[in-house]
Formats: structure tokens, C-alpha cells, sequence
């Protein structure tokens, strides 16, 4: 009977890699989304049932885990290094001449390729398994990320087909699709956290992402380009790229063999337009010698390789007048200077406003009034100024000041030390940081008030009804109705949203207060460790530094928060108003520290409660949570089926078992 199921299992696994390989990797899938996720539901049915059938392999678990861990580092094999650029067919031209002359006047053959805009990766295959994937980090080692490569849909866990060695490593790039981008720069704009840049950005950030279940969410893709071992087997780079393709692995169909400088140019010259189309980012070419023995008769330069060169795209670049540059005031009093340009179209969009960052980029970009600014915006999405066209500029422009008081109220500016940026200190006088604080307080992920935007926190400011975030319970829809846009409906909505505010936990309060430095993920963890205001501003310097995630800048900074006159009277007044300052007793809290200092590994099925109940239970009662068993574990909370490999190397350290009951009995 259960040797069936144990087929059906093997089964299942193989055709869902399969049509995993067809959706991902070839884009063309073969079989229906909902007939692949009823395979996929049928697979995690029987292997729920069946955890003796466990495999890590299985394309169940590419959904990733939520336990977290610090990543390990481990070497490389070969070094991870980079390529030199180029910015011109010409100078790809010359480097072809110079290989071909140090090839003995041998013709060489010379692969072109695209250059992904993402983040390196290593890796490395055992029998046909993915074993490790490692980050480039430094060159010489990098991050550990096998879980959370695992993940990625398109990285073959198991190799199809045949003719790979026992042993080897790929490299190839991790990269963001831009509509995967997209979707999750919306998501953060939404859930107002900041945006990525680039998805570059996005991608290396996600690879470093602790939960690898978020990572799985995210949509990254992997391009591979290098394969490296002892025996390959071919002796070319190119036919080597298409044999991986047959083992599983994404290779770009852009990857072709080139035999003239005539064939390069043209490759060049359709790619330039072309790549505008593809599904990821990339920032250019690679070409690359073709025979593995012409690449080792080439050799390697101290950062890169003879044998291979990047072509690096021109960034989308325009031209426009300077008009004046202004100066923003954030929330936390930052003076952000802003080049306010001539109208002028950059990929598709009209560029107005570009950051100029802060002061030194200012100087080092020498910029006077009136110049000709290069804005560029090469996969960014917020234009930025690279340079000054000096040619253009009249005789008597003078450079670009910048301010020494603030533009909203006149205070004098300090430079934050050891940073580049200036800051108002004046931050509880300060109308437009006052306006940033409201904005920030009735946000979604803070005190969740909705109706209120930027447009009427700065009216409420302005017309003296709202002067500091206590202000906002003080309201009356009559102080509302008769607002710009508003009416009776509209203004009852705040009210609402005020009224319910009220609720809100302490944590997402202290998140709310705008206090710097202190986070969504900090204001958390103050909150759960002190869990009141007034146990917070008792807390002398090393109480506050002994909290979790708290260090010197951010206990000096609430320190200094609790030490203004005017900021003791507003927690004094939302606590009249009714506002949550504490954290409710049977909730979320510290129950015992009766597993102070314990690791603890959960493994198996449960009855009494869910895994998640656990792991928080073991949290509030002062314990760690591990994903896996080493010396430092304390002891196994082993539910029912708990994996015999788990089970015997908890039984080789001498470490504890224990059940569900004991376990609760211990924290009772
Ligand atoms: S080959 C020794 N091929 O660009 C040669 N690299 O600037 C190693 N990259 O670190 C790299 N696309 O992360 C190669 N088709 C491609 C590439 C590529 C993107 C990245 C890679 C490398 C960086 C070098």
C-alpha cells in the first residue's frame, strides 16, 4: 500500500519539476495553472501525511520557510570576479584585435551576451542537486543563500536530462523582472515603505531577506552564464551554456557565437534598441572568447578576466536648463535639495524635479545657476543629475549656495555628523516637519486615519486647528466640513477613523510618534520588551541600550524625544485622549523568562496547537527559535513524524526531545 503512495509521490514531484521547468524556465507551459496547482495541493496533501517521504528537495517546498537565521559565509572556489567595461563599439572592436594578437593571430570566436542588471550568484551542484548558493560578497566569499535560492522557480533543485559532471559550479545573475518590480514597489508605496531604487536594488535586497517565504512572494528570476569544473563537457563556453540549458537551467536566448567584428557591431547595434523589450533589466553586453583554451592561454588581469569584456548601454540621458533649486524639509527636519528643471521628456516620462541628495553632490558637481543639467534615468525611477554641460554657461552664474537656515522656518541648519545631510533643528516649531508628523501619525501601517492626506494636514496645520498630533482628538466635524473638498460624509470618515484610532496597539503608537530612528520593526520590539510610555521614559541610557535592536544612537534619540517639554505634554494628552500606551496584559507580551537564554528547534506535526502558536509561545516565554539542530540547541520540541534525520542528529549531540505536553507543562 504505501510503496503505491511513495510512487505517487516520486511521480508527482517529477512531472510538477517538469512543468515547473516548462513555466519558467521555457516559458511555455504544457498543462493549466489550476491543473498544476491541483498536482502541487495533491503532492502537499500526501506529504503532509506521509513526512516519512520528507525530501527538502521536493517542489512543495519552494515556498520557502518564515524561520530566521543569520546567513553563514562560506569561500568561493574560484574567485567571483568582474568584468571591464566599455562604453563604445570601438573600444569592443580594439579589445577583439588584442585578443586575437595575443592568441597568436589565431581567428577567435567570440560569444555575445547580455548583461544582467541584477546580483551575482554562485551555484554549486552535487550529483545533479543543488547543494549551495553563495552571494559574490567580496569576491572571495560571499553569503550563504541556499534557502532562499530555493525558492526561485526557474533554478532547477533536481537536473534533468544527462552529461553533467558530479560536481560543479554555474554562475549567472539574479535579477527582478520589472514587472515583479513594479508590483512590489506599488505594494510598497501603498503600505508607505520606501521603494527600491532599481531592481537591482531589489533584487540583492531580497536575496539578503531573512524569510525566505517572503522571498518566494517577490518573483525573482535567474539568468545563468558560466559554468565552471573540472570536467565540462565541452571544451567551448558556449556549447557548455547550451548543455546547461538542457539540464534545466535558464540561458538567455539573447547568448549567441559571433565571427566577425562586423557580427559584433551588428549585435551591438540591434541590442542597444532591442533589449528595451526584455522582461528584466540589463545594463549592457558581454562578449566573451569562446574557447575554453584561448581563455586560459588569455588568463585573468588582478579584477577580471582578458577573455571577456563588458559593453556597458548609454544610460537615457537629456539636456535641460537648470531654473532654481529649492529645499525640501522632511519629517525628521533633513533638507533635501531639489534641481526644479526645464520641462524635458527621459524614456516616456516629463522630468521637472530631480534630488540633488544633499550638498555634496552639489560641490562635486560644481553646479552655478542657469546651467545645462544631464539628467539621466537608467533604470531608476527617480531622475537624478549626473553632470553639467560647463560649455553652456554664462559668464556671470554664480554656484549653487546652499541654504544655512531653514527654508520653512528660519532656523539655523546643523550638519548631522558623520553624514552628508543638513537637518532643521527646530524639528517642534517647524511647520513643514510638524505637517510630515501628522501625515506620518494617521498613516495606514501607523494610526490608520484614513481621509486625512498631505493636502489636509497641512490645511488643519494652517488654519491652527491641528498644531501637533494631539491636536487631531481635540477635532469636531465641524471643524472639518467645511474644508476644501470636504463635506458632512468626509468629515465624518476622519472622525471615524480617529475615534477607532483608539485601539490602535502601543507598539504601532510608538511607531506613530515619529520618534527618529525608531522604526516599524524597532517600535515593535520597544514595545514588547517595556510595554508601557511611562516604563519607556523612566529608562535611563543603558535600560534603553540593553533592548533588542536598540544601540546608542537610537536610545540617545529617545532620550532626547522624552526630554522635550512639548512632547511629554502630547503623550500626556493622547493618554487623556484615550490612546493606547501600553501594551494589554494577556496579549503578545513577555509571559515568563522561564526559557531565558534556551534555543529551542521545533520539528514534526502538532495537535494541541498550530507551529506558529509554538514558536510564539517560545518566543514569550524568553526562548530562541532555531531552524536547525547544532550543539547550541537546547532541546527539540518534536511534534508527531519528526524526520529521522532530525531525530538522529538531536539523538548524536545529546540534545533533549521533548512533546507538546512537556513542553507545556515546562511553561505553564
Ligand atoms: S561573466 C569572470 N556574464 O556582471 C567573468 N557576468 O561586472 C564573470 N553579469 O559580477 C562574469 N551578466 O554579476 C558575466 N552575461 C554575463 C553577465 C555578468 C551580468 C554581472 C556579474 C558580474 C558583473 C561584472
Amino acid at each position: 500500500m504505501n510503496t503505491d503512495i511513495k510512487e505517487e509521490i516520486l511521480r508527482l514531484r517529477a512531472e510538477l519539476d517538469h512543468h515547473n521547468k516548462r513555466y519558467y524556465v521555457d516559458n511555455s507551459p504544457e498543462i493549466s495553472d489550476a491543473e498544476y496547482d491541483g498536482m502541487m495541493r495533491r503532492l502537499e496533501n500526501l506529504e503532509q501525511e506521509h513526512p516519512e517521504y520528507d525530501d527538502p528537495y521536493s517542489p512543495t517546498r519552494r515556498v520557502g520557510s518564515d524561520i530566521t537565521k543569520g546567513f553563514t559565509q562560506a569561500s568561493h572556489i574560484y574567485p567571483m570576479l568582474s568584468l571591464s567595461n566599455t562604453y563604445s563599439i570601438e573600444e569592443v572592436d580594439a579589445w577583439v584585435r588584442r585578443t586575437d594578437e595575443g592568441l597568436a593571430g589565431h581567428e577567435t570566436e567570440i560569444v555575445g551576451e547580455m548583461k544582467f542588471d541584477g546580483t551575482g550568484i554562485s551555484l554549486i551542484y552535487e550529483k545533479g542537486r543543488l547543494v549551495r548558493a553563495v552571494t559574490r560578497g567580496d569576491g572571495e566569499k560571499g553569503d550563504v543563500v541556499t534557502d532562499n535560492v530555493m525558492t526561485i522557480r526557474s533554478i532547477p533543485l533536481q537536473l534533468t536530462g544527462s552529461g553533467w559532471p558530479d560536481f560543479f559550479e554555474i554562475r549567472g545573475e539574479i535579477v527582478l523582472p520589472w514587472k515583479e518590480f513594479e508590483r512590489l514597489n506599488a505594494e510598497r508605496a501603498f503600505n508607505e515603505e520606501p521603494l527600491f531604487a532599481n531592481p537591482r536594488n531589489a533584487a540583492a535586497g531580497t536575496l539578503k531577506l531573512q524569510n525566505s517565504a517572503e522571498v518566494a512572494r517577490r518573483g525573482l528570476d535567474a539568468y545563468l552564464y558560466y559554468l565552471l569544473g573540472e570536467d565540462l563537457p565541452y571544451d567551448n563556453h558556449y556549447d557548455n551554456m547550451m548543455a546547461a540549458r538542457e539540464w534545466g537551467f535558464k540561458v538567455s536566448d539573447a547568448m549567441t557565437r559571433l565571427n566577425s567584428i562586423a557580427e559584433i557591431d551588428s549585435y551591438i547595434n540591434y541590442w542597444d534598441t532591442a533589449r528595451r523589450e526584455l522582461p528584466v533589466a540589463t545594463d549592457g553586453l558581454v562578449f566573451k572568447v569562446n574557447n575554453l583554451r584561448q581563455q586560459l592561454n588569455l588568463g585573468f588581469r588582478a579584477k577580471s578576466p582578458r577573455w571577456a569584456i563588458a559593453y556597458k548601454f548609454q544610460a537615457e540621458r537629456a539636456l535641460t536648463r537648470l531654473r532654481y533649486v529649492s529645499f525640501d524639509v522632511g519629517r525628521m527636519g533633513n533638507i533635501t535639495p531639489v534641481a526644479n528643471l526645464e520641462p524635458v521628456l527621459l524614456s516616456g516620462t516629463i522630468v521637472k524635479r530631480a534630488s540633488l541628495h544633499n550638498e555634496d553632490i552639489i560641490k562635486a558637481l560644481d553646479i552655478h545657476e542657469g546651467d545645462m543639467l544631464y539628467v539621466e534615468k537608467g533604470g531608476e525611477i527617480i531622475p537624478k543629475i549626473t553632470g553639467v554641460d560647463t560649455s553652456a554657461r554664462e559668464m556671470a552664474a554664480r554656484p549653487i549656495e546652499f541654504v544655512s537656515h531653514c527654508p520653512a522656518c528660519g532656523a539655523p541648519l546643523v550638519r548631522v555628523e558623520g553624514e552628508a545631510a543638513w537637518v532643521c533643528p527646530d524639528k517642534y516649531n517647524c511647520p513643514p516637519q510638524i505637517i510630515g508628523r501628522i501625515e506620518h501619525f494617521v498613516g495606514r501601517r501607523m494610526m490608520d486615519i484614513d481621509g486625512i492626506g498631505e493636502e489636509t494636514a497641512k490645511m488643519l496645520y494652517e488654519r491652527g486647528l491641528v498644531r501637533s498630533i494631539a491636536d487631531l482628538y481635540d477635532l469636531r466635524v465641524e471643524d472639518l466640513e467645511n474644508f476644501e473638498g470636504f463635506g458632512r460624509k468626509s468629515a465624518e470618515r476622519v472622525m471615524d477613523g480617529i475615534r477607532q484610532s483608539r485601539q490602535i496597539p502601543f507598539d504601532r503608537v510608538l511607531f506613530a510618534l515619529s520618534i527618529p530612528y525608531v522604526g516599524e520593526t524597532t517600535a515593535k520590539k520597544i514595545a514588547r520588551s517595556v510595554r508601557s510610555v511611562d516604563k519607556l521614559m523612566s529608562l535611563g541610557r543603558e535600560a534603553l541600550e540593553s533592548i533588542e535592536d536598540v544601540g546608542p544612537r537610537i536610545a540617545e534619540s529617545i532620550l532626547d524625544f522624552f526630554a522635550s517639554e512639548s512632547n511629554r505634554s502630547i503623550i500626556e494628552r493622547l493618554k487623556i485622549a484615550g490612546v493606547q500606551m501600553e501594551l494589554p496584559e494577556e496579549e503578545g507580551g513577555q509571559k515568563s523568562d522561564r526559557l531565558a537564554g534556551k534555543t529551542i528547534v521545533i520539528s514534526g506535526v502538532f495537535s494541541l496547537h498550530s507551529r506558529d502558536q509554538y514558536k510564539d509561545m517560545i518566543e514569550r516565554n524568553g526562548g530562541k527559535n532555531s531552524g536547525s539542530i547544532s550543539k547550541k540547541t537546547d532541546f527539540v520540541l518534536a511534534g508527531d513524524n519528526m524526520g529521522p534525520a532530525k531525530l538522529e542528529k538531536a539523538r548524536s549531540l545529546g540534545i533533549p526531545v521533548i512533546n507538546e505536553e512537556d513542553f507545556l507543562k515546562m511553561i505553564e
